[in-house]
């Protein structure tokens, strides 16, 4: 379902000479799980080996939901909530007619976007999914107080139990401890999951089923990958192998991720999620990026084109099948001499414009060019590139000798945060 192209990356001939005893070795750390970080490596078996009975359950409870509410409130922050917006945005678009809405909250803590939400939600039917592995993160915690008091309110404590979800550790933590005493339904991300990879948990799965996408299909496009990717000699190896190139051998900063559909955008948040956690630290790292292009073709392909050589390299998600194509409208008097492209439609104007930027910016702009093609957008793509580009990061990271399943460096500010607010033992 995904194909590689390095015909525009200037080190083709760097990857195929790449040492394949260093990627065989490394493919058995992350397969027999004795690598740094490895009690963090449940996701990889996770395709086959997730838990069946939670997921019928899962169902159970998201069908029961989807018929009393309009909106669903996913509440947790980024391995908690990327991988389920990411999903839903690419498979459903950005104006999806499904009755149920999926709204994002305790991503932030600001408080225009908390009072806008809790406006918008007045006269809805609305539920919750509080998502959050620690069960002590601040942002999703002092969000939730919030609306779980408004569900409260505006209905009763009965119907607040009915259309509450946790989605949290199996023992520990505030939230597990306050979903138990409140009666609320819980589901499980494993011990071995950590949040950047758990989009196939409970963490994803949950409030994709709510919003009625066909989580089975997901599940079918993440055990493809499982199989396909047994084989060393593979698409997502060979990109973690070209990235490691760029950046240690050519010297390359920075990655942008490049996709040319609005309703990616989430897609690249997730993944720079993945590779910026996961590769960011003991110094190294490519820092990751993203462009919707052609809308930043305004802005940023200037910068791309003619800005500062050497720092950074484009890999671009080809999409070659769009969920919902159309022809540019003929018209009689041409006045905008747009006729021309009437024999074209939108998707076909919009991959000339793919092919035409790859030239411009590889060719004329020295710019390595990576292009992953993804066969569609659907949910068992989804499930394919998440799992895909999951066993990439792993072989990237293990290949700049890092951990790449651990996050020590977000804890600094948050101990900060809690000094300064007093929190009691800091
Ligand atoms: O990938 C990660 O581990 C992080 O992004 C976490 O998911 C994020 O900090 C939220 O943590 P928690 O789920 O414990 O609230």
């Amino acid at each position: 379902m995904i194909k590689i192209n390095f015909s525009n990356s200037k080190i083709e001939k760097d990857i195929k000479e790449f040492d394949q005893n260093k990627i065989k070795k490394i493919d058995e750390m992350i397969v027999n799980k004795t690598g740094k970080g490895s009690d963090f490596l449940g996701w990889v078996d996770w395709p086959i080996n997730f838990d069946k009975e939670e997921y019928q359950k899962m169902k159970e409870v998201a069908k029961k939901l989807r018929d009393e509410i309009e909106v669903l409130l996913v509440i947790g922050i980024g391995g908690s909530y990327l991988g389920a917006r990411a999903a839903d945005e690419m498979i459903r678009g950005l104006f999806p007619n499904d009755k149920v809405k999926l709204i994002y909250i305790g991503n932030t803590i600001s408080s225009t976007y908390i009072h806008q939400v809790v406006e918008f939600l007045k006269d809805k039917e609305f539920g919750i999914a509080n998502i959050s592995k620690s069960g002590t993160t601040t942002e999703p915690g002092i969000a939730f107080r919030v609306f779980e008091k408004l569900l409260v309110d505006s209905k009763s404590k009965e119907i607040a139990k009915q259309r509450i979800v946790a989605v949290t550790d199996k023992a520990k933590g505030a939230l597990k401890e306050l979903a138990t005493s409140e009666g609320y339904q819980t589901f499980t991300i494993p011990d071995d999951i950590g949040g950047r990879f758990s989009v196939f948990t409970p963490v994803g799965i949950f409030p994709l089923l709510v919003a009625g996408i066909d989580t089975d299909k997901l599940f079918e496009g993440s055990k493809q990958a499982y199989e396909d990717l047994k084989d060393i000699n593979n698409s997502a190896y060979q990109y973690a192998v070209a990235r490691y190139i760029l950046n240690t051998k050519k010297g390359y900063k920075a990655e942008t991720l490049v996709s040319y559909e609005l309703q990616m955008q989430m897609f690249n948040e997730w993944w720079k999620q993945l590779f910026g956690e996961s590769e960011g630290k003991d110094g190294v790292g490519l820092f990751p990026s993203s462009c919707v292009f052609s809308t930043d073709l305004h802005s940023l392909g200037q910068f791309i084109q003619e800005g500062t050589k050497n720092v950074l390299f484009e890999t671009i998600i080809d999409i070659k099948k769009p969920s919902n194509d159309l022809k540019v409208p003929e018209n009689k008097e041409n006045l905008d001499g747009l006729n021309y492209l009437t024999k074209n439609s939108f998707h076909e104007i919009n991959q000339t414009a793919l092919k035409g930027v790859i030239d411009a910016h590889a060719n004329s702009g020295d710019v390595p060019n990576i292009v992953i093609e993804f066969e569609s957008m659907d949910a068992k793509m989804f499930g394919y590139a998440i799992y895909w580009f999951m066993k990439a990061v792993a072989m990237s990271g293990y290949l700049l000798d890092i951990n790449p399943f651990n996050q020590p460096g977000v804890e600094i500010y948050k101990q900060n945060m809690f000094k300064l607010l007093k929190k009691p033992g800091y």
